[in-house]
């Protein structure tokens, strides 16, 4: 067994950790990230990369803003359609100057992971069976095995960072937390692109055949999804029927600009609402995925991954620097505050965008009141300025609370 030591052990290296990891250090705070998979894979995977101002200004702090502030596109409206009808949500306009930037989460990830590995700091890639000890005492420590050896890491304080598959919210004890959970009865078809955006903004697009969502990952490549039932499979979807059914759903001003071409990915993503609460447990704190998950709808899950990054980074430089400890026990309140409020805001964009027509729904409501209620809903918000103004001021996110 060897014996290694650290201040804060970090368990996964997804944007959260490694975003954490840097703030920490650049503060001079020591940390170790433990990571079950490799770089290479975690790079792998294709998600959302629309960030918010209070996540652009973390990744600035952290010193890892280079290349998303020359790569990345400002963005300062979006489309919401309904039946083919194109409605902007000028963000800029409607917030007092609040922008998105569209730069993708695999080019965030990798960035950090040039930086950590830039600064010398220790990151143990294909780790298995790790597991945290302890993490109710003052000394808590974590297990985890590498390269063939069996480690044994003390800490002062644990950041899960492990996604929502990860162990860290397992520690736990059943009796002592609370889950939410509501599964969408369909699922998101995504296909990856080297064809030019069919607008330079994204559009969400309601139509009477369900949801479908254009963005993008720069000028030349394309992310495109279509709402599909769960029981659906890739291999039915040709990138031809994609394009073909993808016509039908976006807005008909724009249906001249699309261009298709060859998929390089396809793949089909379930969409869950999920939150733990509390989301801390003596000195362990669950950051992320780690303790909640939201559709895609609202472009919100990386987004509420950095308030809880930022939330917890503070209490580490207090603890540190001014040696408080009694903010650690701020940090689940102000985390889930924010939490919920981007819960509700993508389970709202869900229902206002998706097909619900021959879906079941768990409320008790059927389906067709539903699809009445929501088309009155988005009637309501998007044709008054004020009703695209609450859309805007959400999708740019809140601002993050302070600590007391
Ligand atoms: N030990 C070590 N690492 C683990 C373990 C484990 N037992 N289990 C999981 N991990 C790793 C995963 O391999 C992954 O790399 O934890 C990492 C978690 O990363 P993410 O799932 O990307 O979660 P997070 O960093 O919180 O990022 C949130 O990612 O899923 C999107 O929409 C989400 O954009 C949001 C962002
Ligand atoms: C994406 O580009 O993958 C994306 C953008 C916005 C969303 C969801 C996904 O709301």
């Amino acid at each position: 067994m060897k014996k290694i030591k650290t201040q804060v052990a970090i368990i996964g290296a997804g944007p959260s950790g490694l975003l954490l990891g840097q703030l920490l250090a650049k503060q001079g705070i020591d940390n170790i990230i433990i990571e079950r998979v490799s770089g290479e894979y975690v790079l792998g995977r294709i998600r959302a990369g629309i960030l918010e101002q209070g996540f652009a200004d973390l990744v600035r702090e952290a010193g890892v803003a280079g290349r998303m502030d020359s790569e990345g596109q400002v963005h300062e409206g979006v489309a919401i359609a309904v039946d083919r009808k194109k409605y902007r949500i000028d963000l800029k306009n409607l917030t007092g100057g609040d922008v998105v930037i569209c730069y993708g989460q695999t080019e965030i990830t990798k960035d950090l992971m040039d930086a950590r590995a830039a600064s010398g700091q220790t990151t143990y890639y294909e780790s298995d069976d790790t597991a945290l000890h302890d993490v109710t005492t003052d000394s808590p420590y974590v297990t985890f095995k590498n390269g063939g050896e069996e480690y044994h890491l003390d800490c002062d304080f644990v950041a899960g960072c492990d996604g929502f598959h990860g162990v860290s919210r397992k520690t736990i004890p059943e009796d002592k937390r609370t889950e939410f959970e509501r599964v969408y009865p369909f699922g998101w078809l995504g296909l990856l692109s080297d064809t030019p955006p069919i607008d330079h903004e994204l559009i969400y697009c309601k139509s009477e055949r369900g949801f479908a969502l254009c963005s993008m990952r720069s000028n030349t490549r394309s992310r495109y999804y279509l709402q599909v039932p769960l029981s659906d499979k890739v291999e039915n979807w040709s990138d031809d029927a994609f394009w073909e059914e993808l016509k039908k759903r976006v807005p008909d001003e724009d249906v001249p600009n699309l261009v298709t071409g060859p998929s390089i990915e396809k793949s089909i993503a379930p969409l869950r609402s999920f939150v733990c609460e509390p989301m801390q447990y003596g000195n362990m704190f669950l950051v992320g995925d780690a303790a909640h998950i939201v559709p895609p709808t609202g472009a919100k899950g990386l987004n509420l991954a950095a308030s809880d990054v930022a939330t917890l980074y503070r209490i580490m430089c207090r603890v540190y620097q001014e040696n408080d400890r009694d903010c650690i026990s701020q940090y689940s309140g102000i985390a889930l505050r924010r939490v919920w409020h981007g819960e509700r805001f993508s389970w709202w964009m869900t229902n206002m965008l998706h097909d619900f027509v021959d879906a079941a729904l768990d409320n008790d409501l059927d389906s067709k009141t539903f699809d009445r209620f929501m088309s009155s809903e988005r009637n309501f918000f998007l044709e008054n300025e004020e009703g695209r103004r609450v859309i805007a001021m959400q999708y740019v996110g809140l601002p993050y609370e302070q600590l007391k």
